[in-house]
């Protein structure tokens, strides 16, 4: 089944082909060290606006890393992040970076188990006030509407009013990315999003991820090659914090570096 409902209505074709022209993010030579470990080497990378792109490399190579450095959690020594062609992120806070679009799901979990699936999601809309203070402030007709949407988008409408602890594995996870769509960002990063997934909720996840792109800019880490296959524009290949190879998969499949380092013969 193709996820299609509003929430994608806007998206143009052709535009994660836009890439060449219209950079959403631009790394540039960036280094990050930690206390002696040189995690991040002179990495440089460009996502183009509404372009798929994803990250894939060994254990340790700097995946997470990078997307610490784009969203405030760890400064670069050296090296800019400039996000839509203006702003450097590496003299933003994260809250400021989130505030700019963009967002985030981690590797570990962070859904409120004990809140229902509506309740996480409205809290993650209404981000800059506390808990309950947002659970008491009344949504707009619009935000329910968003709500609605991506509830449904997620496959989760039947468990709207269920505990989020009560959810399963995949379920959370899907709960986690409408907890970002509510705040329709602009740039999504997602670390290992098909982790621990079922076969057919990682299907989805691919769905989901090839309907987003275009309407959003997506950066995916991800270890499972079969579902990199299925959603990648362009790929990039991380190893000992560098830029290994970048291209199609089929190319970074054939390189030989790529095969030596990574995927193995
Ligand atoms: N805060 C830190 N302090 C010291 N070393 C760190 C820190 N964060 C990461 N590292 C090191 O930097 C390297 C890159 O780690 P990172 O988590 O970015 O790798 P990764 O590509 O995400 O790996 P994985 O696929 O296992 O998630 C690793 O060797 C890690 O031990
Ligand atoms: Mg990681």
């Amino acid at each position: 089944m193709q996820p299609d409902d509003g929430l994608f209505t806007r998206q143009l074709p052709g535009d994660r082909f836009r890439e060449q022209t219209d950079p959403v993010l631009q790394l540039e030579n960036i280094n990050v060290n930690f206390d002696g470990f040189q995690a991040l080497t002179n990495l440089s990378l460009q996502i183009g606006v509404g372009e798929l792109r994803c990250v894939i490399g060994p254990n340790g190579a700097g995946k997470t890393t990078l997307m610490d450095v784009i969203t405030g959690k760890t400064r670069p020594q050296s090296g800019r992040a400039i996000y839509d062609q203006s702003i450097d992120l590496t003299t933003l806070d994260s809250i400021a970076i989130a505030r700019q679009g963009i967002g985030r799901k981690f590797q570990k979990q962070t859904v409120f188990e004990a809140l229902s699936v509506a309740e996480n999601l409205e809290l993650s809309m209404k981000g800059d006030k506390s808990v309950w203070a947002s659970l008491r402030a009344k949504l707009s007709g619009e935000q329910q509407d968003r709500i609605d949407e991506v509830l449904q988008l997620l496959r989760l409408e039947g468990e709207r009013a269920r505990r989020a602890g009560l959810l399963s594995h995949g379920q959370k996870q899907f709960l986690e990315i409408g907890m970002l769509l509510v705040q329709e960002p602009h740039l999504l990063l997602l670390d290992e999003p098909a982790a621990g997934m079922t076969d057919a909720e990682t299907e989805y996840t691919a769905e989901l991820f090839r309907a987003l792109s275009g309407r959003h800019s997506l950066m995916v880490v991800e270890h499972d090659m079969g579902f990199v296959e299925t959603i990648a524009d362009r790929v990039t290949v991380l190893h000992q914090g560098q830029v290994l190879a970048e291209g199609s998969l089929r190319d970074v499949q054939a390189n030989e570096q790529v095969i030596e380092v990574y995927l193995g013969r």
